[in-house]
C-alpha cells in the first residue's frame, strides 16, 4: 500500500514523534503539511527530510491552539496539494506538576495544545471532508495516559483522557458520514517531552526497568505505526485507542 498522492497534515510536525510520523508517511510517497509557530529553521529541517524520504512537504504559519489557524493549515492543504485526506493532530506538551501545583496558565496551555487543537483541527477537518465528499480519516496522538494515571502529571492526564473521549464521541458521531476517528497511545518514546527523564540516569533506570520491553520507544516505531494506519485499508476501525507501549499498561506487580 502507498500514500502517493495523498495528504497529511501533522501538527507538532516540527520535533519528536510528529517528525517521525512526517518521515514515515514521506518514505510511503505522502505530501506533509507541517505547521511552525516561531521556528520556521526546523520546518525547514524537516521538509528536507521528509523530500530525501521520497515525499513532499510544506510549512505553514499557524498556532493549533488557534481555530482560524487550524483553517489555515487545511487550507494550505488543499492550495498547495489539492486536498486533504489525513489530520494528525499530534502537537502535545506536558508540564509534570501534580494538581496541587498547577498554575492556571499551564493548565490552560496544556488543555489548548493538547485536547482544544485536537477538538477544532478535528471539526475543521471533519467539516472540510464532509463537504469535499471525500473519505477522511484523524488520527489522535494521545498517550497510554488517556487512561493511565500518571501522579505528578496531572493536567496531561486529563487532556488525554479528553482526547479519548473525543475520538470515542466524534467518532460516532462521524462514523456515517465518511470519516473515522483513531487514538494512537504509546507510552514512553525517546523523544524532547522526556528529555529531563533520559537525562537522569535513575530515573530512566526506574522508567525502563516498569517497561515489559525494557527499553522507550524510538520515534520511528510510533511514526511507522500512524503510517500503517494511514496506508492501510483495514477501514473498519474507529473511535477506539491503538496502544503502542511495550506492554507498560499490562506490567502488573511481580512477587
Ligand atoms: C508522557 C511521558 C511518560 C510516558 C510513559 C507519555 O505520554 O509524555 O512523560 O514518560 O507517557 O508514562
Amino acid at each position: 500500500m502507498s500514500l502517493e498522492g495523498k495528504t497529511l497534515i501533522v501538527t507538532g510536525g516540527n520535533s519528536g514523534i510528529g517528525e517521525a510520523i512526517a518521515c514515515a508517511a514521506a518514505r510511503s510517497g505522502a505530501n506533509i503539511v507541517v505547521d511552525y509557530v516561531v521556528n520556521p529553521a526546523e520546518t525547514d529541517r524537516v521538509i528536507e527530510n521528509v523530500e530525501q524520504a521520497g515525499g513532499k512537504a510544506v510549512g505553514v504559519r499557524a498556532d493549533v491552539t488557534r481555530l482560524d489557524d487550524l483553517r489555515t493549515m487545511v487550507r494550505k492543504a488543499v492550495d498547495t496539494f489539492g486536498g486533504l485526506d489525513v489530520l494528525v493532530n499530534n502537537a502535545g506538551i506536558e508540564t509534570r506538576t501534580s494538581l496541587l501545583e498547577t498554575s492556571e496558565e499551564d493548565y490552560d496551555k496544556v488543555m489548548s495544545v493538547n485536547l482544544k487543537s485536537a477538538f477544532f483541527g478535528s471539526q475543521v477537518a471533519g467539516r472540510y471532508f464532509i463537504d469535499a465528499r471525500r473519505e477522511g480519516l484523524i488520527i489522535n496522538v494521545s498517550s497510554v495516559h488517556e487512561e493511565w494515571p500518571m501522579p505528578g502529571n496531572t493536567a496531561y492526564c486529563v487532556a488525554k483522557g479528553g482526547m479519548r473521549m473525543l475520538t470515542r464521541t466524534a467518532g460516532v458521531e462521524l462514523a456515517g458520514r465518511g470519516v473515522r476517528m483513531i487514538n494512537v497511545g504509546p507510552g514512553a518514546v525517546a523523544t524532547p517531552i522526556n528529555q529531563s527523564t533520559m537525562d537522569d540516569p535513575d530515573e530512566l533506570e526506574r522508567l525502563e526497568s516498569a517497561i515489559p520491553m525494557g527499553r522507550m520507544a524510538r520515534p520511528e516505531e510510533i511514526g511507522d505505526l500512524v503510517a500503517m494506519l494511514a496506508t492501510s485499508t483495514a477501514g473498519y476501525l474507529t473511535a477506539t485507542t491503538v496502544f503502542t507501549d511495550g506492554g507498560i499498561m499490562q506490567g502488573g506487580l511481580g512477587l
